[in-house]
């Protein structure tokens, strides 16, 4: 707990407050540093990939067999809380230092992926999505809103990109916050996760006509934020239809904003996301369909852009009853949920990898991507005990 509250001042937002630690930036890295120096405390041995993750190993007692990891991210959303990623990372460490000198067959490792989050770049999972060979020499050339291009932002931390693919472990156990208030309601500490849902992200482009507002008349205008609103509007309505269905106009912009300007152009985003694959499927022809029915009334146009989708995923059946099992060990109670929230667990499970997660109860009514965000000493403990006992049973007697 001393060190989650040691990495929430790396980034910590006076304006915002909680922290802000965009992937891929210098506060980034530091909490990276700061964990790879924790972690050769630890005797493990730091390594950086060429995506800038941060692989901490400890080695295994026999050759030739998969390594075993385990960790999440370090990076956070605008004023973000302490625990999202941050958690998984030191998790991984603490249960390999309950391990000790235990002597496992196959190497552990702890691990922290870059960029997690996302909204920094568009895409997310950077990390993740390097070492298993997803990230593309275009994507590379994406920009922030500064107008800093990944490449520029990896430049900045000495490495040159494209990031190189693998190595892949055989198994990736993350432990991670619910975000969420299932676990509080039903007042048990962890849950298992079943599995990750599927998700897309678009952006849309919305012209209208720009206009004095003193003078433009209401009837015949084209109103860029009007068409937007109308867009996140039947967004809702149509998420609201879909069993499980959610989605999210979280980032709008509008061209030369100012108050007594008509809004010409607006560009935002859409996150879309659904727990099975037929869910998946309706939202997304309903986004489509949400998109036509925006522009008509308002007499805009909009342009639709898928930037990226990725499918729900299961979590491995055997890294699930490892969690299970240790956990029927410790006397610790679990629950099973599947995870609203992306992880990088689902895309090294996408790449084949056994990937599985363990949820810790979020407090406060489960609110997480915001400063509040809590989750209680004894439920953290108890995860760590959850996660050393999987690990050894995962990674195997020597
Ligand atoms: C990651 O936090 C996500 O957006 O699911
Ligand atoms: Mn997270
Ligand atoms: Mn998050």
């Amino acid at each position: 707990m001393e060190r989650l509250s040691q990495l929430a001042e790396i980034g910590a937002d006076a304006e915002r407050g909680g922290t802000t630690r965009p992937g891929l930036s210098v506060d980034e890295q530091r909490a990276c540093e700061l964990v790879a120096e924790w972690c050769e405390e630890e005797g493990l041995a730091v390594s950086w990939d060429a995506a800038s993750n941060l692989i901490a190993r400890r080695p295994g007692g026999r050759d030739g067999i998969p390594e075993v990891w385990s960790g999440s991210h370090l990076d956070s959303v605008p004023g973000g809380g302490r625990f999202d990623g941050a958690l998984g990372v030191l998790a991984a460490l603490e249960a390999v230092a309950v391990l000790g000198s235990t002597p496992l067959a196959a190497p552990l490792a702890v691990v922290a992926f870059r960029d997690e989050e996302g909204w920094r770049f568009g895409r997310g999972f950077f990390g993740s999505r390097a070492v298993s060979g997803r990230v593309t020499e275009d994507e590379l050339e994406s920009a922030d809103a500064d107008g800093v291009r990944v490449r520029d932002a990896l430049d900045e931390l000495g490495l040159e990109g494209p990031p190189v693919a693998g190595p892949l472990p055989g198994t990736f156990v993350e432990v991670h916050v619910e975000q969420g208030p299932v676990l509080e309601r039903t007042a048990t500490g962890h849950a298992v996760v079943s599995s990750i849902a599927g998700m897309a992200g678009y952006t849309a482009t919305i012209h209208g006509d720009a206009g004095h507002a003193g003078t433009t008349p209401m009837a015949g205008r084209r109103d860029a934020f009007l068409a937007a609103a109308e867009l996140a509007i039947a967004l809702r309505d149509a998420a609201l239809v879909i069993p499980g269905a959610v989605v999210t106009t979280g980032d709008v912009r509008i061209a030369r904003p100012a108050a007594n300007v008509v809004p010409g152009r607006v560009e935002l985003a859409i996150d879309a996301r659904a727990p099975s694959d037929d869910g998946l499927q309706a939202l997304l022809d309903a986004v489509e369909a949400s998109a036509a029915a925006a522009a008509s009334p308002t007499g805009c146009s909009v342009d639709l852009d898928r930037q990226w989708i990725s499918p729900p995923v299961r979590m491995s059946e055997r890294v699930r009853a490892a969690l299970a099992d240790a956990a029927a060990a410790a006397g610790v109670a679990v629950a099973e949920l599947p995870s609203g929230a992306g992880h990088d667990a689902g895309v090294l499970a996408a790449a084949g990898v056994d990937a599985g997660m363990l949820f810790v109860r979020s407090l406060n009514g489960g609110v997480s991507h915001r400063p509040d965000e809590l989750s209680a000493e004894d439920d953290v403990a108890g995860a760590i005990g959850v996660l050393a006992g999987a690990l050894a049973t995962l990674a195997g007697a020597w």
